[in-house]
């Protein structure tokens, strides 16, 4: 089984045209890239989650402005900037509730309006492509970050405990060794035994199974004891005293600390305040979205009925014309999480202020922008 770290979740093709994704819906069986240059089949690809998770669709967004403006014939800057802010709105209206996205997509436009006045459109192409590789080499770095200060936490709740996860915030959903994730991967690095020391817990994560392909898959690769159970269980584990602490990814963060992540997770947290057990949401902050005060404002993608009732059976398995609830995401209050582990360090309540000091301020925003504004 490849260690997922050896697999490049998002990249720039060398003929510098196109962009390269793991096909993430046919893993852990079938290890496959898929070669992207038109628009449609790049938002095909994010909306059906061939890849997903908030910083590699933010990477994927970021290639996305660079390989469609480049496709451009004119050299009129004015009708460049206009064909590039199409671009933009499209490629945003994919997925709606992981910040990144739009976070990448609004700081590539914000490098082309900024220097839309010194560059030509030839010179100004060669800067976009720059910036969206810079987005890709950064959120590598992050991630270790991320990895670095969950592993800190790790150490001092000592060798051997259970750690569960949600969802997949793994080496997959980024651009190398993931959020959540991470804190395992650095525990190999400084030689922690896989075996012995290491205990994830995968809870399933249903509809679309992101924890039993995914994170399971990731960290048996890497030689960790690992078990998947299904979402229902969570609370089994937790009483069962083998869990010491939680690292869940996140999708979207407000100012208060409320966050958005995958469906299911506010449930673990509800769950985990119960039993005690430390819940850390790991988040680059690019994820903290400042411009929201709560989580009240996080719009929540919400999925086809499909998703529920027929995909992974063989046969359909609710009846026909049944009603289905099917949203992506849901929103954990501030008051579960222990803390938020960022790349500049662990945010602890009253986060707001938290993320102030880190210098985690409000950004410039072209697309994703609230409904007054
Ligand atoms: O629908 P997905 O698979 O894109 O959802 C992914 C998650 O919810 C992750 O936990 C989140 O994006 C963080 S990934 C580092």
């Amino acid at each position: 089984m490849e260690n997922a770290l050896n697999l490049d979740t998002v990249v720039l093709a060398e003929n510098q045209k196109d962009i390269i994704i793991l096909d993430q819906t046919l893993l852990p069986n079938v290890c496959k890239y898929l070669t992207l240059n038109n628009a449609e089949d790049i938002w095909e690809a994010i909306y059906s989650l061939r890849v997903r998770g908030a910083p590699a669709i933010g990477v994927t967004g970021g290639y996305a402005y660079y390989v469609l403006a480049d496709q451009l014939t004119t050299t009129d800057m004015a009708e460049f900037v206009t064909e590039c802010t199409k671009i933009m709105e499209y490629i945003n209206s994919s997925r709606p509730t992981a910040v990144n996205l739009s976070w990448a997509l609004n700081r590539m436009h914000s490098v082309l309006l900024a220097e839309k006045d010194r560059l030509s459109v030839e010179e100004m192409k060669v800067r976009l492509r720059d910036e969206a590789n810079a987005i890709r080499e950064e959120d590598i770095q992050i991630s270790r970050n991320i990895g670095a200060y969950g592993f800190e936490l790790l150490e001092q709740i000592g060798k051997g405990v259970g750690i569960m996860t949600h969802c997949n915030a793994g080496t997959l959903a980024t651009a190398k060794y993931g959020t959540a994730l991470a804190p395992m991967y650095i525990a190999l690095e400084h030689g922690w035994d896989p075996k012995k020391d290491l205990h994830v817990y995968c809870d399933e994560t249903r509809p679309l199974l992101q924890g039993a392909r995914l994170s399971a898959y990731e960290m048996q690769a890497a030689g960790i004891d690992t078990y998947v159970q299904c979402d229902n269980m969570a609370s089994y584990t937790m009483k069962s005293g083998k869990i010491g602490i939680i690292f869940v990814g996140c999708d979207r963060v407000a100012a208060n600390g409320d966050f958005a992540n995958k469906i299911g997770t506010s449930g673990v947290a509800i769950i985990a305040k119960h039993y005690g057990i430390p819940f850390y949401v790991c988040a680059p902050s690019s994820t903290i979205d400042m411009t929201m005060e709560s989580g009240d404002e996080i719009h929540i993608e919400q999925r086809k009925p499909e998703e529920v009732t027929e995909m992974w059976y063989k046969e359909r398995m609710a009846p026909e014309g049944v009603g289905v609830v099917n949203p992506a995401f849901d929103v954990t209050d501030h008051s579960l999480v222990t803390g938020i582990i960022t790349e500049k360090g662990i945010a602890y309540a009253p986060f707001k202020e938290s993320f102030e000091k880190m210098g985690i301020l409000p950004v410039e925003k072209y697309v994703d922008k609230k409904k007054d504004q």
